[in-house]
């Protein structure tokens, strides 16, 4: 889809790159040219992706592993040095790491609530703000992408402390991408739909059933890939975007519209029903 130099020379961190979306990012990242610092809690997960990753771009030592926890704010910095010490420099940033769970609002406890928003935006806040200073001292741009969701416009039942740290990472998003747009520093986001993961779909989908039911209400008709997500966040990370800052790219094949479009639920019926209804009522409305 790409030229493989498009991130050719560019270094950029990706938070929870171990597994699922963040390693799919740092895989085609790595194919196309950057050199990535993947970080996440798990020592073990993070090395066997950069040995994947690497081998799947046929560069050695293009893909390296810290491990970090993004709550901790020293940690954080502690990553920020690891990679200027190993490529050199930081040009870009994948907010990527989260923890998600369902749970009745009621019976959410303090520290329920703290283990999601602790991850999802502090761990994003304190990851820009290091990253971010390191590229005022070097007066270099960047770009700083943060994987959202479509529920940070609307809100989602069952998630509470996610719905509520995601919108705050897009007010981050927004609110730092006009304070360093001056500084050549862009913020922006992916909202993706579902795009079925172990660590999400584990935590989210409670059944065969509900899932095939939420798979069937997406106007495109399926889930989204980790492949697709990776297309935008190249294309956000890259040059091709210069000019876009404060961003989000919504990748949900038209659920969150179709959620809210009063009539959208006709789609369901045949389609020559659907018009044998539409012409009765049309005919009536002409009595
Ligand atoms: N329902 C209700 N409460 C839950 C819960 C669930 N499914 N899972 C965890 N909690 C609560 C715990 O009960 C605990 O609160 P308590 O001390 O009042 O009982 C609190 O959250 C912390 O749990 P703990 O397991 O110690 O936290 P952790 O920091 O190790 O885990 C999570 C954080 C819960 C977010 C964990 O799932 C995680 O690390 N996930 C990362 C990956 C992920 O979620 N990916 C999906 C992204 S879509």
């Amino acid at each position: 889809m790409y030229s493989t130099d498009l991130l050719q020379g560019k270094s950029i961190i990706v938070t929870g790159g171990g597994s699922g979306l963040g390693l799919a990012m740092a895989r085609a990242a790595v194919q196309h040219g950057a050199q990535v610092m993947i970080c996440g809690r798990n020592e073990e997960r993070l090395l066997k992706a950069v040995v994947e990753i690497n081998r799947a771009s046929n560069r050695s030592n293009a893909a390296l592993a810290h491990r970090a926890d993004v709550r901790q704010v020293d940690q954080v910095q502690a990553l920020v040095n690891a990679t200027v010490d190993a490529f050199g420099k930081v040009d870009g940033l994948i907010n990527n790491a989260a923890g998600n769970f369902l749970c009745c609002s009621e019976d959410l406890t303090p520290n329920g609530f703290d283990a999601v928003t602790r991850i999802v935006l502090y761990g994003a806040v304190y990851c820009t703000l290091a990253v971010g200073r390191h590229l005022m001292e070097r007066k270099a741009p960047g770009s700083i992408i943060s994987i959202l969701t479509t529920y940070i416009w609307t809100g989602s039942a069952y998630v509470l402390p996610s719905a509520c740290a995601k919108a705050g990472v897009l007010a981050m998003t927004r609110s730092l991408a006009v304070e360093w747009g001056s500084l050549g520093i862009r913020l922006n986001a992916i909202a993706p739909g579902g795009i079925p993961t172990e660590g999400a779909w584990s935590r989210l989908m409670a059944g065969e059933e509900v899932e095939a039911d939420a798979r069937r209400r997406v106007p495109l008709g399926r889930w989204g890939t980790k492949e697709e997500i990776a297309n935008s966040a190249l294309f956000l990370l890259s040059d091709l975007s210069s000019y876009q800052t404060g961003d989000v790219i919504t990748m949900d094949g038209g659920s969150w519209l179709a959620a809210g479009g009063q009539f959208s639920h006709y789609r369901f019926l045949p389609k020559d029903k659907l018009k044998e209804k539409m012409e009765a009522m049309k005919s009536k409305s002409r009595e």
